[in-house]
């Protein structure tokens, strides 16, 4: 009897999947070169549906044909080492089914070499961690569309369901799976910094203790914030260190680590001329905290006087936080509709918000509202053009201005708050003050400039 399913690099994300791939009915046979992994999934599943084999040809010959392979292996070049392994012994009609944070260049490439042998390729970017991947992560697969008929009842049983509904569908074309996956962490990194700069706010502003900060982020989960990153802020506020001498997340080193995947976005929203500035900034924070030890130096040259209290209450840190929440959301948003016209991708914006609802980083009660938007208005250009999120933005604006002015009087560093305050009143405003930079382009490089009454291209002699 042959699997149903096969998956390669049984490291904890692989492992994980594939117990949960067999939770649901389908059979499925893992391979690493480690022993002790090997053996570790099948001591671990204890039943017939799961087997491993650190075995190349066995584990091919093991498959049901076409045979349905997923690589959770890191990026990079550990991706392409083992489809050039498999290659000469895959078959026509195969599916290699790339699992990691594969750079959407990189799944072009793998996409088209692989169709060379009619073999199918396809990105699939999974997030939620080791344990969204044991019980149920969200799926960002991109690839043939037909092909995916094969693969489809298997990611739909093991992904997040919300409502019933897998967070799982065929996103697009070649690299699409991993594009989306991308912009999803760049999201990621906006959450996560704007999270971090409230919290700053709470600890130095309004000096809150961790058990209050627990108990915010707590009754802030349970309406509108609720998401699984403001859920997770919540318990970490609330894990005592070893020493038991206070909360273990002040114990920790205050430099963040990135594996590239928010800086890419960042690189390849620039590319396309799209500005999402709130992930710009978290990027930033992320590369300003690895300079510790001269911020350490600086910290002692520049003391300043600390302003007294911020003046703000929790509800309003709420009101900011919802906010660039929902900006930062729109920023990855416009980047994916801009990219999707640019690399023929036919993302679907609604679909994405719906399988982003459950079993992701980036999960929300508000993409619910996000998907209703697109639903509503297909061809939505932008999600601050939708009127029910403009009131909802209407509603908290100016908390978020509050915030923003009273963290500067502070000296506290609310980049990513900022960016996104910044972003939305540059993104409503009628005119803006670039008319002057047309001038000054024009007077020092006949650059030329257009007109607000009447069409044509303008050159002044500006100097008398
Ligand atoms: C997910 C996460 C996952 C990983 C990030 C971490 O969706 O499950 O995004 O993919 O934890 O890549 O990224 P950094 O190491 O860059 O913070």
């Amino acid at each position: 009897e042959k699997y149903d399913f096969g998956l390669i690099g049984l490291g904890v994300m692989g492992k994980n999947f594939i117990l949960n791939v067999a939770d649901h009915g389908f059979s499925a046979l893992g391979y690493d070169l480690d022993q002790g992994k090997v053996e570790g999934l099948i001591e671990e599943a204890g039943n017939d549906k799961v087997s491993a084999t650190t075995d190349a040809d066995t584990f091919l010959a093991g498959l049901k044909r076409p045979r349905k392979i997923m690589l959770l292996v890191p990026a990079g070049k550990p991706v392409d080492a083992v489809i050039e392994s498999l290659r000469p012994k895959l078959d026509e009609g195969d599916i290699i089914i790339d699992g990691g944070n594969s750079f959407y260049t990189d799944t072009d490439r793998r996409f088209e070499s692989l169709a060379k042998d009619k073999i199918h390729f396809f990105g699939a970017g999974v997030s939620g961690g080791a344990k969204g991947a044991r019980v149920g992560p969200s799926i960002m697969p991109g690839g043939n569309k037909e092909a995916y008929e094969h693969i489809r009842p298997i990611f739909e049983a093991a992904s997040a369901k919300v409502n019933g509904e897998p967070c799982v569908a065929h996103l697009g074309n070649g690299s699409a799976g991993n594009y989306v996956k991308m912009v999803h962490n760049g999201i990621e990194y906006g959450l996560m910094q704007l999270i971090s700069e409230v919290y700053d706010i709470m600890k130095h502003g309004l000096r809150m203790s961790n058990v209050e900060m627990k108990a915010t982020f707590e009754a802030w989960n349970q309406a509108e914030l609720g998401s699984f990153l403001t859920e997770i802020t919540a318990d970490i506020l609330g894990v005592p260190d070893d020493l038991e001498t206070g909360a273990l997340v002040d114990a920790i080193l205050d430099k963040a680590k990135q594996k590239g995947t928010g800086k890419w976005t960042s690189q390849n929203a620039m590319d396309l001329g799209v500005p999402i500035p709130t992930v710009d900034a978290a990027v930033r924070m992320r590369e300003i905290s690895s300079f510790k030890s001269m911020r350490v130096e600086a910290a002692k040259l520049y003391t300043l006087p600390m302003a007294e209290r911020a003046d703000l209450s929790t509800d309003e840190l709420k009101a900011a936080l919802y906010t660039s929440f929902i900006v930062t959301y729109a920023q990855g948003l416009h980047q994916l509709s801009e990219a999707s016209k640019e690399y023929n991708y036919d993302l679907n914006l609604e679909v994405i918000a719906k399988i982003w609802r459950g079993g992701c980083i980036i999960r929300a009660k508000f993409l619910e509202e996000i998907r209703k938007a697109y639903s509503f208005n297909k061809s939505l250009q932008h999600l601050l053009l939708n009127e029910q999120i403009a009131e909802l933005v209407k509603t908290n604006l100016p908390h978020l201005a509050k915030v923003c002015a009273e963290g500067m009087r502070l000296g506290l560093p609310v980049s990513a708050l900022a960016a996104s305050l910044n972003y939305f009143n540059a993104f409503k405003a009628e005119r803006l003050p670039l008319n002057l930079i047309q001038a000054q382009r024009d007077y020092f490089g006949s650059h030329t400039y257009e007109r607000l009454d009447r069409p044509g291209i303008f050159h002044t002699e500006w100097e008398a």
